[in-house]
């Protein structure tokens, strides 16, 4: 017998799989729709949520409340997907239905973030039930599914009843892997002004055993840690962090250091921005089929604007990043099968720019844009791109280079609508040249300088857009190669 603080889960996802399919038509054909980026169907959308590469195909579930544009009871949306770039939405996985992520009284419950881990013929997901006024209030849950499509809750729940004496209430996020035979899960929580990364193990996925905590905050990295992330990469081990300093989300980080197996601690060697924009939160990875690691985060961040709410959807992702390690660093880049939906190509070569004779193309909504400049031969000390341009050029997104600062500062400040704040990344320029690749989109972009060491993600919203792209410079610019692709997904 259920009791009345508890609904049926299977009914939950009926009504929200039902309401999906009568609302979500009037939301696809809207001129905000991302034409290359995942976005939530309808409704709002967080973050990217079990992250999997399960019998051959790619599994993206990401937070979710199809009843409105704003944050409400969180469920688990899917997709999947054989490439990773192109996905297809699967009913929902997961609503609230059980105490220990229901409740008939308070707003604030769901099923919080978590992962999920291939086992056998199983999907497991793992995650954090949240009840506003229940004590404790997170608990780590797991979820099976035989076919990759229906979920149902472990009658184990919780399977983590509650936070460790080192940690508070605030524990939530597990992150789930596997090494040798043993179960790992990293759970992001906070005490004492510090934000901290907890370690369960576990053989079964039923018992877990606090294993203690891995790291903390060193005072400047947040005094709460979501969607902790820790994975070996090239031998070197790299935690991801998504801070909080008081109420503030911040921007992502990665520490590199060493992960301790026997003690699980983790000792912190360093730590770097992942990503300099604006819109990028929450980022979680897994590796594929061909043994990459893949990365993909929000594209928004925590009280953003978001003026696709205006159209009944809000939240999208960012391109599946691969990972790699470069001289001490974690680079990133969009995952090679983006690639093959180039459809229109423009390459000019050796293009000379200066006060005289600027660059000026014409785009497609969805294009990936990529500049090879040679800083040796240039004179110039500075120089722009405008993006989302329109004719007259009123309205523009300014990429602004200053080679003698070595930075790069992405201008929303005349984009159009939405959050106006600037984003600075540094630059640096390897053997003479400045690799510059843009991936644009409706009202997206990323921009990788140097093949992924840098990168920055903002939102930036158009509302009169020609899509004119145009590089100004001063003193002369020398571009030994500009490719242009339009980008295309059918269907
Ligand atoms: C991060 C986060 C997680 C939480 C989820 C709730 O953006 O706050 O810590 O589980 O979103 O939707």
């Amino acid at each position: 017998m259920k009791n009345e603080k508890t609904l049926n889960h299977e009914n939950e996802l009926k009504k929200a799989n039902d309401y999906i399919k009568e609302n979500g038509a009037s939301v696809q054909g809207k001129k905000s729709r991302l034409k290359m980026h995942f976005m939530t169907p309808l409704g709002w959308m967080n973050d990217p949520n079990g992250l999997v590469f399960h019998q051959g195909e790619y599994h993206l579930f990401f937070q979710f409340y199809p009843y409105d544009v704003e944050w409400g009871p969180m469920h688990w949306g899917h997709s999947k997907s054989s490439d990773g770039i192109k996905w297809e939405y699967l009913p929902v996985a997961l609503a609230p239905s059980e105490e220990y992520d229901y409740s008939s009284v308070e707003q604030g419950h769901g099923c919080f973030s978590g992962s999920a881990i291939s086992v056998e013929d199983q999907l497991v997901l793992m995650y954090t039930g949240n009840v506003d006024g229940r004590t404790p209030r997170q608990t780590q849950n797991i979820a099976f599914s035989k076919d990759g499509r229906s979920f149902s809750k472990s009658s184990n729940n919780p399977a983590i009843p509650t936070f460790p004496n080192e940690a508070t209430e605030d524990f939530r996020d597990p992150k789930i892997w596997k090494k040798d035979e043993m179960y790992y899960a990293i759970i992001g929580t906070k005490k004492d002004g510090k934000g901290k990364a907890a370690i369960y193990s576990s053989l079964d996925l039923k018992d877990w055993e606090y294993r203690g905590i891995a790291t903390e905050s060193n005072g400047q990295q947040g005094d709460m840690w979501e969607c902790p992330d820790l994975f070996t990469l090239d031998e070197q081990d790299i935690l991801i962090i998504s801070p909080m300093f008081g109420t503030k989300n911040s921007s992502p980080y990665y520490l590199l250091g060493n992960f301790d197996y026997d003690t699980c601690k983790f000792e912190q060697k360093d730590f770097f921005t992942l990503d300099y924009g604006k819109d990028f939160y929450a980022p979680q990875t897994f590796t594929d089929g061909k043994n990459r690691r893949i990365m993909i985060a929000w594209m928004n961040i925590w009280f953003a604007e978001m003026p696709e709410k205006n159209d009944g959807w809000a939240g999208a992702m960012t391109i599946a990043r691969e990972l790699t390690i470069k001289k001490n660093k974690l680079y990133q880049y969009p995952i090679v099968e983006l690639n093959d939906y180039r459809v229109d190509s423009e390459l000019v070569e050796d293009l000379q720019i200066d006060s005289k004779s600027s660059f000026n193309t014409s785009l497609t909504s969805a294009s990936d844009v990529l500049l090879t400049i040679d800083m040796e031969k240039s004179k110039a000390e500075a120089f722009d791109i405008f993006v989302k341009c329109s004719k007259d050029m009123k309205e523009k997104t300014r990429i602004h280079f200053d080679l003698k600062q070595m930075t790069v500062l992405v201008d929303r400040e005349l984009s159009g609508v939405g959050n106006k704040d600037n984003s600075v990344a540094p630059l640096s320029v390897n053997d003479g040249k400045l690799l510059v690749r843009l991936i644009l989109d409706t009202n997206a972009l990323e921009l990788f300088i140097n093949e992924g060491e840098y990168v920055v993600t903002n939102r930036v919203y158009p509302t009169n857009s020609d899509e004119l792209f145009v590089i100004k410079s001063e003193d002369l610019l020398i571009i030994e190669q500009l490719e242009n692709y339009s980008l295309k997904m059918e269907g």
